[in-house]
């Protein structure tokens, strides 16, 4: 869904703080976790600000933020623009109004929480909303760390806003330091770094463990080329680029927070020479027939929702990514079962390994 209750609940927020203060639509207005633009544009259509920086992890949302600013052309005023940026001081710098949407990870929070108690304004106000279902009290406590008043709205059509003021910068300056974390797994001997908003952490997800059991199985020509698709921290990148030293190795994601925490990742472990970090939606910057081997632990959610019509869009791209006889490998939750669906968009499928939560299979292209 585009726009929901708890983006109309934040917009009307945002209109009441300026009701409170009207000079703040003469700032620029920073926006961050906007799913597909409702929180940019309703800001610049309906709440009189002229500058929205914004910035969204999904390369798909920034595309459907850029898409609805075109049809909606006619409701912005002239001038009133936007701008992306990057998790980064100046998306926040001097800020003294935040709207954002409270992402699914807390380390994720953790982090824009630090990030805007670090370098707003000492007066910010932000407003931080979500659909109830999705939000925990451990929010609140996360919100607290960097800031010293949380203060929860009256319910709203399942919706709720957090309004947090009062930054604590020195702390907040002094935990930003600690991103990326990072962790060293002496078992398959990787560290892996991660930001706050990559899957999994710094941890490695079971289902990647049973795709890497395999990894001595896959094809092994000279000089091949290789995609980790959907790499996240590029752990398989990574390993599979130890395994096969003269292949090229590109690691993709939508993600801005697995695109930084893969090239941490890759950097750390000396691997930058073979292997190259992208942000792709799908693989839509992979030529056709280009790959032999794909490797993939698909996502299964669209932010919360859970989604399977993302993978099988996804599985399609690989399709048309692979050379004739290229290999896609996935690991997937067993319940899932999507060898028809491999079958279909990608070739002959077989099963590989099974455990008790996970298949990976292994699919050529005809
Ligand atoms: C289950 S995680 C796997 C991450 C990593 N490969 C691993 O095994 O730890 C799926 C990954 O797919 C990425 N993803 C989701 N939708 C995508 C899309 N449309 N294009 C590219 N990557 C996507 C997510 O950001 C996430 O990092």
């Amino acid at each position: 869904m585009a726009v929901d209750a708890a983006d109309r609940l934040l917009l009307r927020e945002l209109s009441d703080a300026i009701s409170s203060d009207p000079s703040l639509t003469e700032t620029t207005l920073t926006v961050i976790g906007d799913t597909h633009g409702a929180l940019t544009l309703g800001a610049l259509a309906e709440c009189g600000f002229t500058n929205v920086k914004v910035h969204q992890d999904a390369l798909s949302g920034e595309r459907a933020l850029l898409n609805n600013a075109a049809e909606l052309a006619a409701a912005i005023p002239t001038g009133a623009t936007f701008e992306h940026f990057a998790l980064s001081e100046e998306l926040v710098q001097g800020a003294r109004v935040v709207v954002l949407r409270l992402p699914r990870a807390l380390e994720q929070l953790d982090q824009w929480a630090a990030l805007i108690a670090a370098y707003a304004s000492s007066d910010v106000l932000v407003l931080a909303g979500g659909r109830i279902k999705h939000m925990t009290l451990s929010m609140n406590e996360v919100l607290a760390r960097y800031f010293d008043t949380v203060e929860a709205s009256l319910a709203e059509q399942k919706s709720r806003v957090l309004r947090v003021r009062g930054p604590k910068e020195e702390i907040a300056r002094k935990a930003l330091g600690n991103w990326p974390r990072s962790e060293h797994h002496a078992d398959i001997d990787l560290t892996v770094c991660a930001q706050g908003g990559a899957f999994a952490g710094t941890s490695i997800d079971i289902g990647t463990y049973d795709l890497l059991a395999v990894l001595d199985r896959v094809s092994g020509q000279q000089g091949m080329r290789i995609i980790d698709f959907g790499c996240g921290t590029g752990v398989l990148a990574a390993q599979i680029a130890k395994l096969r030293p003269s292949a090229t190795v590109i690691a993709s994601d939508q993600s801005a927070a697995a695109v930084e925490s893969a090239k941490a990742t890759i950097e750390t472990n000396a691997l930058s020479d073979r292997v190259s970090v992208v942000r792709d939606d799908g693989l839509s910057a992979q030529p056709d027939a280009s790959a032999d081997l794909i490797l993939f632990n698909p996502p299964f959610h669209s932010g919360a929702a859970v989604h399977a019509g993302t993978s099988l869009r996804l599985f399609a791209e690989a399709g048309r990514v692979l050379k004739p006889g290229g290999e896609l490998w996935v690991v997937a939750n067993r319940h899932l079962s999507y060898k028809p669906a491999l079958r279909n968009l990608v070739g002959e499928t077989r099963e590989v390994r099974r455990t008790p939560k996970f298949t990976v299979t292994r699919s050529i292209k005809a």
